[in-house]
């Protein structure tokens, strides 16, 4: 008989396992309700695809995520990846589903799949879409060929990587995309195909180690914008313990001039400041004069995903040339 690969689902909440008291109602409910064990439930099917052990470790809104749930994920990972487990599913809500799949994909050390996945409609809803896409994440989990590949979302049948991937839409279920990097692949009849192989951050091969750590360091982000307000909320929150501030620049990571020269003063007196855009896609651009000033150019990361790697980075180093090093190279 052959051996099913062995699969764990840790729940987190989401609108994968939202509800409301109305099949054609898909906003207003409450995520994060239903548990592990109904989600599973569900799908009858998953035992064709792997032995399947769970674990909720929380049920919540992904609005409401956290450092201590991230880090709770991270060890319980890597935990479990020191045993015969060959893949993990994270069942999670969408909202910020990018930010915990990225640092994820920086902190565990394994090449065994982890894969991310959710839902645009709740679980009452006719047509819910978490099903499906649990299904997909259960078989993406539990094929050899995704092993080596890093940390995943599987979403409306696509594969996408955990440095890439964005949220691109509200509503839709097709609500996922990798602007700059492309889809991995996509998963049809609980068959996975890859096509793309970037995995630009993979946990075993970076220099972060949140083993050890019961909470990570405080990082903000503040927008740029037209009459900008931001100059005084930079000081505000430097004046309340904020180690460090990702600016979502105009562009190609431009600032407004006010808020740039409050940065400015607040650089002096230790505050680290990367510079990322509030556009979709694209490098920032940082200015040679600028980046002597200690400003850190954060690449093509999204402000949300820049700030994971500015607090990983920050749990190494207060270089902002080592800092720069990081942001070239996850
Ligand atoms: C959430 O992120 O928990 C709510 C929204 C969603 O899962 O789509």
């Amino acid at each position: 008989m052959q051996v099913k690969p062995k699969v764990a689902i840790l729940a987190t909440g989401g609108t994968i396992a939202g509800a409301i008291d109305s099949s054609v109602v898909t906003t207003g409910y409450t995520a994060g309700v239903v548990g592990v064990e109904a989600l599973i439930k569900a799908i009858p099917e998953l035992v064709n695809l792997a032995d399947i052990s769970s674990n909720q470790i929380a049920n919540i809104n992904s609005c409401d995520m956290n450092d201590t749930i991230w880090l709770t994920l991270s060890h319980k990972i890597n935990e479990l990846f020191l045993t015969d487990i060959d893949g993990v599913v994270i069942t999670h809500g969408t909202d910020t589903m990018e930010e915990t799949a990225y640092f994820l994909s920086l902190v565990i050390k394994s090449d065994k799949p982890v894969v991310l996945v959710g839902a645009m409609r709740p679980s009452t809803a006719i047509s819910a879409d978490g099903p499906k896409n649990l299904y997909n994440a259960v078989a993406l989990a539990a094929d050899k060929n995704a092993k080596g590949k890093g940390v995943m979302i599987a979403m409306n049948d696509k594969i996408q990587g955990a440095r890439g991937v964005v949220k691109t839409h509200t509503l839709n279920v097709d609500a996922f995309s990798s602007p700059d990097f492309g889809d991995l692949g996509y998963i049809v009849d609980g068959k996975a195909t890859f096509y793309n192989s970037i995995c630009k951050a993979c946990g075993k091969n970076t220099p972060f180690d949140v083993s050890k750590l019961s909470s990570l360091p405080k990082v903000d982000i503040l927008y740029t914008y037209s009459n900008d307000g931001n100059a005084v909320a930079a000081r505000a929150l430097f004046e309340n313990g904020t180690k460090a501030l990702i600016i979502a620049g105009s562009g190609a990571g431009n600032i407004h001039k006010d808020q740039k020269n409050i940065l400015k003063e607040l650089l002096k007196q230790g505050l680290i400041v990367a510079v990322s855009s509030r556009i979709s896609a694209g490098l920032v651009a940082v200015s040679d004069e600028d980046k002597a000033f200690g400003f850190i150019s954060a690449g093509d990361l999204n402000p949300q995903k820049a700030r994971v790697l500015l607090m990983l980075a920050l749990t190494k180093t207060k270089d902002t040339k080592k800092i720069q090093e990081y942001f070239l190279k996850y």
